[in-house]
């Protein structure tokens, strides 16, 4: 994970910064065997009741069009929650003053973005990215755009 400003790339953020807003990280090993046990306390702790797996490549159909819906700011009324397996991408994560945290994320990053937080994401360089997406609840997760987006 790598985090910064996105108009002071200079400025890099910690996970303490980006937990001051409510952002939680962990660096989990990237090996299925070794992840886990890891994994499966957070869900334990947090109450994640469902896990799938989402990837994103070149050979994803209609891959521009996710990449233009994701990119969209929006918010959930869940926690977005996301462990990265493979490739890589960006979270985009509005601070307090509304401006744009850069959160880019690796295999092995599971990030937690809170409830009513606006969020964007989009790939890197890459162009592929494989998550494991863990949900509180599945209905009603639904993408809130931010009004005037
Ligand atoms: C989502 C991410 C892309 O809502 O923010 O799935
Ligand atoms: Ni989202």
């Amino acid at each position: 994970m790598h985090a910064y400003l996105l108009d002071q790339p200079d400025h890099a953020l910690s996970a303490e910064v980006l937990r001051s807003e409510g952002i939680l990280y962990w660096q989990l090993p990237v090996e299925p065997s070794e992840y886990a046990g890891p994994v499966a306390n957070i869900c334990q702790d947090r109450g994640y009741v469902q896990m799938d797996e989402i990837f994103l490549g070149e050979n994803t159909p209609d891959l521009a069009a996710l990449c233009t819906k994701f990119f969209v700011e929006h918010l959930h009324t869940d926690e977005e929650i996301r462990f990265v397996v493979a490739g890589s991408g960006i979270f985009d994560l509005r601070d307090v003053h509304d401006r744009w945290m850069r959160v880019h994320v690796v295999p092995g990053d599971l990030i937690i973005v809170p409830a009513q937080k606006y969020h964007r994401f989009t790939l890197d360089a890459q162009q592929t990215i494989t998550c494991k997406r863990l949900f509180q609840d599945t209905r009603g997760w639904v993408a809130e755009p931010r009004a005037g987006q």
